[in-house]
């Protein structure tokens, strides 16, 4: 290969506009044709990693190509190896399809490259982030005043709402000398269903997740009220300190949605903050058919919910609403000197990472505010009303089979359920080995299904089954992908019966 001179090498950092037109057209043109002919391509590739690996290893190039040749790679190694969370049967796990408009967004956040720690160092970018956290607030009906940030997702913003919650309890000496000392452990209470970045965020904090309480559930999977309280009760009378609950609405295996208001109340009457876990449910409150579930959210400390999520765009954006956000930021502001404002104007002097964990931190708000503007609350709100009525339809769909049976109910748009064999059908009671014999059956058709490339779906555990789990988050979902998702599922489960 040619040796460039320092000139030509020093112009592929900074190149002239002509060439960034040519690089962004073509990018441009294959997103364009990406999404045209996303329902047409396979949900998920055929590869393997050592494929992989022997396609992308080179040794660190020591000169630069060019971009077309890169553009190359990507189309015709990456794209096509990658899973492909756009397509309307990407139903596996919480993804979202991202959207075009978001991607723009991200490219032109990207060219800004602002950094939005505080508003000095980005005071445009800083003001959107409050008005697009504004919007999410407005549209959860929670009070004015309610106020957060943009983080890289769920995880992170749990962490930072049990970090805000732990220096509230325990006073500023927490964050200045740790737990150490205390004679009397801190408890949090989070369901049997809630997601593992709770028990994360207690190790994490010093915590320690084994005074993670977990509550019962009911029959809808849905946090026990009357066990929450006689935990708090019990753990009280053993000596411990409880100080938070974390609440979850729409848990990541059935889609449940805790009682919040019950929630609410009795962690209001014990002293206990509340944190709602709403990295993927939460945006459902937008829309009419689910609200009613959300009732008590607005009453909440803390609201944690993807952007990413359910908000359809692409990663990274969690967000995280604090019902009082100058409580949070002892946690936070450590007044450090080089991230000292100078500013007079309180809302100029304000810095975001005096109420989170990141310093430096993405224009994440650009592609909520193009999203949300450019579509329009109501387009995004009757795409999530879709995607519930399609998990509806779903669970109709397997209620009325002879071959499938759901494993729980239907809150959001998540359905658990299986296939059963004609030899077990219409029983009610299975014995042990028959129902080890439908989770083994059930994962290889997950498998199945998965390698065919037709519907991409998940798996989960419900009271100890195996399931297959469908969840939509995707506004190019419609009903007629459901009846053939389960198509899917039959043929894979034809041809174990022809390969036996
Ligand atoms: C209920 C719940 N909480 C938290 C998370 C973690 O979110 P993230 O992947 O954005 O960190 C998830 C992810 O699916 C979730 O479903």
């Amino acid at each position: 290969m040619k040796t460039e001179s320092p000139e030509e090498a020093a112009a592929r950092l900074d190149p002239p506009a002509e060439a960034i037109r040519r690089m962004g057209h073509e990018a441009v043109e294959w997103m364009a044709r990406y999404h045209d002919e996303i329902r047409r391509v396979a949900v998920y590739p055929r590869v393997t990693a050592a494929a992989l690996d022997a396609a992308l290893r080179e040794p660190l190039p020591r000169e630069g190509r060019d971009f077309e040749r890169l553009l190359e790679t990507f189309r015709d190694v990456i794209v096509p190896n990658s899973r492909q969370n756009a397509h309307p049967r990407s139903l596996g796990y919480v993804t979202s399809p991202g959207t075009a408009v978001a991607a723009l967004a991200d490219l032109l956040a990207s060219v800004l490259n602002a950094n939005v720690t505080a508003w000095r160092s980005a005071p445009a970018p800083a003001q959107l982030e409050r008005v697009v956290v504004d919007w999410i607030r407005e549209g959860l009906g929670c009070p004015p005043g309610t106020g957060g940030l943009l983080m890289s997702g769920g995880s992170i913003a749990n962490l930072a709402a049990l970090a805000a919650a732990r220096e509230r309890h325990c006073g500023d000496g927490v964050g200045e000398d740790g737990l150490v000392g205390r004679t009397r452990p801190l408890r949090v209470y989070v369901s049997t269903e809630g997601h593992h970045s709770v028990d994360k965020a207690a190790a994490l904090l010093g915590i320690g997740r084994k005074n993670l309480r977990r509550v019962e559930v009911d029959e809808r999977f849905r946090m026990d009220a009357s066990d929450l309280e006689r935990k708090i009760e019990e753990d009280r009378a053993a000596g411990a300190e409880p100080f938070c609950v974390v609440a979850t609405a729409g848990t990541v295996v059935t889609g449940a949605v805790d009682p919040l208001a019950d929630v609410v109340e009795i962690a209001r009457r014990h002293g206990l903050q509340t944190h709602v876990d709403g990295a993927y449910g939460a945006f459902a409150a937008w829309v009419p058919s689910a609200r009613p579930l959300f009732a008590g959210l607005a009453e909440a400390d803390s609201i944690a919910l993807d952007p990413h999520k359910w908000l359809y765009l692409p990663p990274d954006c969690g967000c995280l609403l604090y019902r009082d956000p100058a409580a949070a930021r002892p946690a936070f502001a450590l007044g450090a000197d080089y991230t000292r404002v100078l500013e007079r104007d309180a809302d100029e002097a304000f810095a975001f990472c005096d109420y989170g964990p990141e310093l430096s931190r993405r224009f994440r708000a650009l592609k909520v505010w193009m999203t949300l503007a450019h579509g329009g609350a109501r387009a995004v709100s009757e795409a999530i009303e879709s995607n519930l009525d399609c998990a509806r339809h779903l669970a109709g769909l397997v209620g009325e089979s002879e071959d499938f049976e759901l494993l729980a109910p239907v809150e959001l748009s998540i359905v658990c359920f299986r296939y059963r064999l004609p030899a077990l059908r219409g029983r009610a009671d299975l014995a042990d080995a028959d129902e080890r014999a439908l989770d083994a059956l059930n994962e290889r058709l997950m498998v199945a299904v998965q390698r065919g490339g037709s519907s991409y779906l998940s798996n989960a555990s419900v009271r100890g089954r195996f399931a297959l789990r469908v969840c939509v988050t995707n506004y190019r979902t419609m009903r007629e992908d459901m009846q053939v998702l389960l198509d899917d599922v039959r043929r894979a489960a034809r041809d174990e019966v022809d390969a036996q």
